[in-house]
């Protein structure tokens, strides 16, 4: 069956994929409202097209950080992509490339900055989770840098995890039946690093470890027992994580700084003031705190709190080209996609993902041309309708 927009891929990656790493993938925080919301609040905003404008050519080039990309769609960090696919992020950093965009790399890939960075030329970013260890930091920095990439995305919305129900009772159910031990581990990493379960003692798989940590310093780790990463993490992860910080990030790299996770005015002014270089408006796909509005809800006051100072990116719930072009009426400057990269990869590896971003690409390119916008500059709030706007009235002619 041919595939003809990015959602398919879920079901089939459903399918295809054990329910425990299925759930770990799908879910998000406690009544999921935020995870409907995500999509449905895309679904309240309207196009105003406009008309008999000459779209023969459609340009969807942009520039990001001052890297030029082909769109304004990008890949979100995500962990443990080889738990979709065994190609994991090697695949997503290929078809990222392919696609002539950037990638983020999430802290907790199961490939390292190095291995990824070997996968040939590119733009890529690296999303980093803050370590109370600060010389752990300051390594996996250095080595991103080193390795090429291009900013440090810091995820700011994440000092504790989020309630993912599903992943809970899989977890318990797992305890008790443990079908497949290297996948089991790899999905509970996540989870052991907030919930600081300091008992589980597994074996981290070879093929399957949180790989830019393999090359650190890590302190206490006894590195003959890798059963101790999981209880070395879950110590490690710093929920004192402030304002502060981001400028002692900005302290030890030349590196760029994008914070993701803004989904307030006021957070987004301090995000300016302290010198980020750009914002993710990100409710972390809906994982962390339920009933946060939809990212495209919280948009544009984001937005207007930075007065155009530095650019502001949105992820959460980006499935059409359709949902691409609302997000830029709405004044974003780009996208990131976070599941239909990691459901595309479990289905079919690289190729999988390439499609995606290739659908995504051609939907963005026809709703341009039939709203009658050649270019992204010619993108504006007036081709579409909010719900939060006030009623239309018709000049008096
Ligand atoms: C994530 N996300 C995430 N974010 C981050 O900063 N570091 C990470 O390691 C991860 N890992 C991760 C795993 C999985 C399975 C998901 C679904 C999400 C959040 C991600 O970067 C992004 O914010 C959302 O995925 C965007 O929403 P959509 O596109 O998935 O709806």
């Amino acid at each position: 069956m041919e595939i003809t927009n990015v959602m398919e891929y879920e079901a089939l990656a459903k399918e295809k994929l054990p329910k425990m790493i299925y759930d770990y993938y799908a879910s998000g925080a406690e009544d999921q409202w935020t995870l409907m919301e995500n999509r449905n609040a895309f679904s309240r905003i309207l196009f105003r097209p406009r008309i008999l404008i000459d779209v023969s050519k459609i340009d969807m080039t942009t520039t990001v950080l001052g890297f030029k990309i082909s769109m304004p769609i990008m890949v979100a960090p995500t962990a443990m992509q080889k738990m979709a696919h065994p190609d994991g992020e090697y695949a997503t950093a290929r078809a990222s490339a392919a696609a002539g965009t950037i990638m983020t790399l999430s802290s907790w890939a199961t490939s390292s900055v190095e291995e990824v960075a070997s996968t040939g030329p590119g733009v890529r970013f690296f999303q980093l989770y803050v370590y109370k260890d600060r010389s752990v930091v300051t390594q996996l920095v250095k080595r991103a840098e080193k390795a090429g990439f291009k900013a440090i995305v810091l995820t700011v919305d994440t000092p504790r995890l989020g309630r993912r129900e599903s992943d809970i009772k899989n977890r318990s159910n797992h305890r008790l039946q443990i079908t497949n031990l290297p996948l089991f581990i790899a999905s509970i990493t996540e989870l052991t690093c907030f919930l600081n379960v300091p008992s589980y003692r597994f074996v981290l798989p070879q093929n399957l470890s949180l790989k830019n940590f393999d090359g650190l310093n890590l302190g206490k780790l006894d590195k003959t027992d890798d059963s101790g990463l999981a209880s070395y993490v879950a110590g490690q992860v710093d929920r004192s994580l402030s304002w502060k910080d981001v400028k002692w990030l900005k302290s030890i790299t030349p590196l760029p700084i994008l914070v993701k996770g803004v989904l307030t005015a006021e957070d987004a002014r301090i995000a300016v003031q302290s010198g980020v270089a750009g914002i993710i408006v990100s409710n972390h796909g809906a994982r962390q705190l339920d009933y946060v509005p939809a990212t495209i809800t919280a948009l544009e006051e984001v937005v207007e709190a930075t007065q155009r100072r530095v650019p502001v990116f949105l992820d959460g719930g980006v499935r059409r080209g359709t949902d691409v072009f609302k997000a830029l009426a709405l004044g974003a400057s780009g996208v990131f996609i976070g599941r239909p990269v990691i459901f595309s990869l479990a289905v079919d590896g690289e190729a999988g993902v390439r499609k995606t971003l290739q659908m995504l690409h051609d939907e963005l390119e026809l709703t341009m041309a039939l709203s009658g916008c050649r270019s992204l500059a010619e993108i504006t709030r007036n081709h579409i309708v909010a719900p939060w706007d006030p009623p239309r009235i018709a000049p008096k002619l």
